[in-house]
């Protein structure tokens, strides 16, 4: 387990090696939902071992689907063709978003009522962008003034056209399992296409999904035919080792098998963009998901323009570009990312001060920010990473390049999505 305190000092040197990431969270948590909500039994392999994903997992194991470990990082789902038991009480959603979210949707059309519970974190986080359109299919879900703790349950629903305001995977994926259990056929358009792993799966468990430029339609009722997953590494936990490697001279660093879908890619152009090295080696389109070997030399960085069009592939990673924009030469524009204020923490705030209390200089904006960048951090603070995972880490990767070491208190957020992050940065560099 990751102390709640860890000190982070300069790269002594290049960072150099081979690894592997954790699991692709997302798809983890669909691997788990969408086989507890198919017919027959599924085996899911590479697990990720973080909380967020135990979240799923003790929710779903709640709900009366068999969940059973078969090895470290390898369980069997025996899926419950989209007829949930009632749980005895508030089931408990952790600090996962996803988890809230997707069962909220999965929930509706359950003839009980539940309520879903979360961390303060989870709290905080808006709820009416799925309680609103849920209600719309007929869904009875009330919200606590717009956040956790939400109930819901207990009503039929029938299909329903909806148009998203924010491109939000979490949204789009909770109005399918909805449409799922619903009368008829239910559609999502986004704005700007966010990550689409439920809709791939759910295609490769034999749900006719149509997609048509943004829009994606499925017709009610369905039930998924359960499918084994073996899960790739995770590219938004890899983004974290990528601007690393990219940003210490000399370095060379190649991050194993990581899911390399569009949708999540985002960080790789842009970095590509700042001119960093980066390749991808072993490239396999032949599954569900595609995947690759990252491979990052460091470069010189510079400055770039990231808009709203560019985001949600993005979202995750974007605070860590930011710490590749602290180092690199210019002034970076960051906007059209006002979704990053609604994350595990104000996104757009707490990496806005923490590169700042590093020696940066930051202008926090509405929708993201602007950071000029320079040679070298003065780093000898300690940064508060507000119990953000994502905070922690972009901080543990800002303080290599900084003069003086970095002390990060709430390190230990770490374990949501990256449990031995520390531990492998720190392999890295010897
Ligand atoms: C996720 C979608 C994104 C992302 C989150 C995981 C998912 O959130 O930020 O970490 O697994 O669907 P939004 O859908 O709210 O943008």
């Amino acid at each position: 387990m990751t102390a709640e305190r860890v000190a982070v000092g300069p790269a002594p040197g290049p960072l150099k090696g081979k690894l592997r990431v954790p699991g692709d969270k997302s798809i983890a948590h669909r691997a788990i939902i969408l086989n507890a909500c198919g017919r027959g039994r599924a085996v899911v392999s590479a697990l990720p071992q973080g909380l967020d994903v135990k979240s799923t997992v003790d929710v779903m194991s709640a709900l009366g689907t068999l969940i059973e470990p078969l090895s470290p990082g390898t369980v069997s789902v025996t899926g419950r063709a989209m007829e949930f038991a009632q749980p005895a009480g508030a089931l408990f959603c952790g600090n996962s978003g996803t988890t809230m979210r997707l069962v909220a949707g999965l929930l509706a059309g359950q003839p009980f009522q539940v309520q879903l519970d979360g961390d303060e974190s989870l709290s905080r986080r808006p709820m009416r962008r799925v309680a609103d359109p849920l209600a719309r299919m007929g869904a009875h879900i009330e919200t606590t003034d717009g956040r956790a703790p939400l109930r819901v349950g207990g009503k039929s629903l029938h299909g329903y056209e909806h148009h998203l305001e924010v491109a939000s995977a979490q949204v789009k994926s909770a109005l399918l399992l909805a449409g799922l259990g619903a009368d008829g056929p239910t559609s999502v358009t986004e704005p700007v296409l966010s990550r689409d792993h439920t809709e791939r799966m759910l295609a490769g468990m034999g749900v006719a999904v149509e997609r048509e430029g943004l829009t994606v339609s499925l017709q009610g009722p369905a039930v998924p035919s359960c499918v084994d997953v073996e899960l790739c590494g995770d590219p938004s936990s890899a983004a974290f080792i990528a601007v690393a490697a990219a940003m210490t001279p000399g370095s060379d660093v190649i991050v194993e098998r990581i899911c390399t879908n569009p949708t999540r890619t985002g960080f790789v152009d842009i970095l590509r963009r700042m001119g960093a090295d980066i390749d991808l080696l072993d490239q396999d389109d032949s599954g569900v998901e595609p995947l690759a070997s990252l491979r990052v030399r460091g470069s010189d960085l510079s400055a770039v323009d990231i808009g709203a069009a560019e985001v949600p592939a993005s979202i995750d990673e974007l605070p860590v570009i930011a710490v590749a924009a602290a180092l690199a030469s210019g002034k970076t524009r960051i906007s059209g990312a006002g979704e990053l204020r609604v994350k595990e923490s104000d996104r757009v705030a707490t990496i806005a001060a923490m590169l700042s209390s590093l020696g940066a200089k930051v202008v926090e904006k509405p929708d993201g920010m602007e950071i000029e960048g320079s040679p070298e951090l003065a780093g000898g603070v300690c940064i508060d990473a507000h119990g953000d995972h994502r905070v922690a880490m972009a901080a543990a990767v800002a303080a290599l390049s900084c003069a003086e070491p970095v002390l990060i208190d709430g390190a230990g957020s770490v374990a949501v999505s990256y449990p031995g992050f520390f531990e492998q940065l720190e392999e890295l560099s010897r």
